[in-house]
Formats: structure tokens, C-alpha cells, sequence
């Protein structure tokens, strides 16, 4: 197995991180929508509790995966895309980056806001980043909903394009990113 990149193809712990964090962002809105439909009361709370640490666990995924990124080759797309579908790309890949910074760190700023806790699954609890403060939790309460919303809307591209490349241009992209792609590795 290739742990690491190459100029052609992406290595497991590019995969795992791409799959995790797709994987976490769709139970983020599960748990969001389930304490949302919820009473005030305790299995409300516990869920919100559960939100706050995955979303945490995002946080520290994504400066992995930026790390990670730095250190290997990006494989590239010269040759099997056009110039738009690259510059697409790459404008969707950032956007797609910064929400996954912004979505926990506005989740972040709003609880501080609000002065409730941050704890990760109640083992560790985050500083606050601000004092309390009612129109700043106001705003990032509405950022945070905003960002999700177009978080799906680029997501929902990206998995086009995706899906594109597969069925339609029938070259490696989506192959060599599945977990058990058989794309090449040299
Ligand atoms: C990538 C990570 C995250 C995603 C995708 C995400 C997504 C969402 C979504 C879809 C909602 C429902 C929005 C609405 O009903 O308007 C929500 C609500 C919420 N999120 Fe997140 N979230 C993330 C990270 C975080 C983090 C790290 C925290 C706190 C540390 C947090 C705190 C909250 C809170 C407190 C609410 C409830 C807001 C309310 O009272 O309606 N989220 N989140
Ligand atoms: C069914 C869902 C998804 C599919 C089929 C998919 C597919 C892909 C593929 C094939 C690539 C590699 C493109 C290339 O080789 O240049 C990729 C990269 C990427 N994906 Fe996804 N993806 C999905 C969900 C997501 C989600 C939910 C996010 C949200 C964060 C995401 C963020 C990214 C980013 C940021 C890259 C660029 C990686 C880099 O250049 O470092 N993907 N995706």
C-alpha cells in the first residue's frame, strides 16, 4: 500500500483524511438536525455535545490533512482535464478547504459567544475564543448555518465533477481517489 502521494495518484492517508472528513461532515448534519427537532432537555444537550466534538475532530483533521498536503506530491490533473475544469477544480478544492476550516472555527467562535462549554467527547475542554457576547453569537449562529448551505452547494459540484470524469470523460480521477481505486502509482 502507498502511504504517501505521488504525481499521479493519491496515497491511503489522502484518501482516509478525504473520506473521513466527507464521512464526519454527513453526521455532523445528522446530529445537528436530530438536536434541532429535539426539546430542551438532556438528549438535546448530549447531542449538541456530540456536534461540538466531531466538529473539533474536523478542526484537527483538516490542519492534518494541510500538513499532509504540504509534505507530498499533489497528483496532478495535467493532460486528462481541460484548462476550465482545472481552474474549476482548484476554485472549488479551496473553497472546499476554507469550509472545513471555517464551518468548526465559526462553531467555535459561536459557542464562546454564547458562553456554553467546548469540550471534545468531555476528555479535553477547548478555551473560549471571546467573551460573551449576544450579536457576535447572533452572527456566527447565522454564518454557521450560511456556510453549511454552500458548503452542499460546492460539494454537490465537486461530486458532478467527480462523477463527470467517471461516466462521461471516463479517465482516473474519481478511481484514484476511492479508497480501493485502482489508479496507477507511478
Ligand atoms: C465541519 C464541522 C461542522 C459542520 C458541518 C456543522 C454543521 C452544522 C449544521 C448543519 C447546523 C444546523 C444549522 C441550523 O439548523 O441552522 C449546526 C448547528 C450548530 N453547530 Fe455546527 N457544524 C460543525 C462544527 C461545529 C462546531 C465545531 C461547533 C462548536 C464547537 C458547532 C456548534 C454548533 C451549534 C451550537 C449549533 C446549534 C445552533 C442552534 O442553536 O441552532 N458546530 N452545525
Ligand atoms: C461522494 C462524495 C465525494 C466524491 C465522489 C469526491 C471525489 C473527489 C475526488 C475524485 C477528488 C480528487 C480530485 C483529483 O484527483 O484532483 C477529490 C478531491 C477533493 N475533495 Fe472530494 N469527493 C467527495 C466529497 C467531498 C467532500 C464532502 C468534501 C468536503 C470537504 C471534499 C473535499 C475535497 C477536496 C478539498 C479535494 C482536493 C484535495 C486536494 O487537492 O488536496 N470532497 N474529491
Amino acid at each position: 500500500m502507498n502511504f504517501r502521494n505521488t504525481s499521479r495518484s493519491w496515497g491511503a492517508i489522502s484518501k482516509a483524511l478525504h473520506w473521513l472528513i466527507a464521512l464526519l461532515i454527513i453526521t455532523q448534519w445528522v446530529i445537528a438536525s436530530r438536536a434541532d427537532n429535539l426539546p430542551l432537555g438532556a438528549a438535546k444537550l448530549q447531542a449538541i455535545a456530540w456536534h461540538k466534538s466531531f466538529g473539533m475532530t474536523i478542526l484537527a483533521l483538516a490542519i492534518i490533512r494541510l500538513v499532509w498536503r504540504w509534505v507530498n506530491p499533489v497528483p496532478t490533473l495535467d493532460g486528462v482535464t481541460r484548462t476550465w475544469e482545472r481552474r474549476l477544480a482548484t476554485i472549488s478544492h479551496v473553497m472546499l478547504y476554507g469550509l472545513i476550516f471555517a464551518m468548526p472555527l465559526s462553531g467555535w467562535l459561536m459557542s464562546s459567544a454564547r458562553n456554553f462549554p467546548v469540550s471534545w467527547f468531555g476528555l479535553y475542554q477547548f478555551p473560549d475564543l471571546v467573551a460573551a457576547n449576544k450579536p457576535l453569537y447572533e452572527l456566527t449562529h447565522d454564518l454557521h448555518g450560511a456556510m453549511f448551505n454552500a458548503l452542499v452547494c460546492v460539494a454537490l459540484l465537486h461530486i458532478a465533477g467527480a462523477l463527470k470524469h467517471h461516466f462521461i470523460d471516463k479517465n482516473d480521477v474519481l478511481k484514484r481517489m476511492l479508497p480501493f481505486g485502482g489508479a496507477r502509482h507511478d
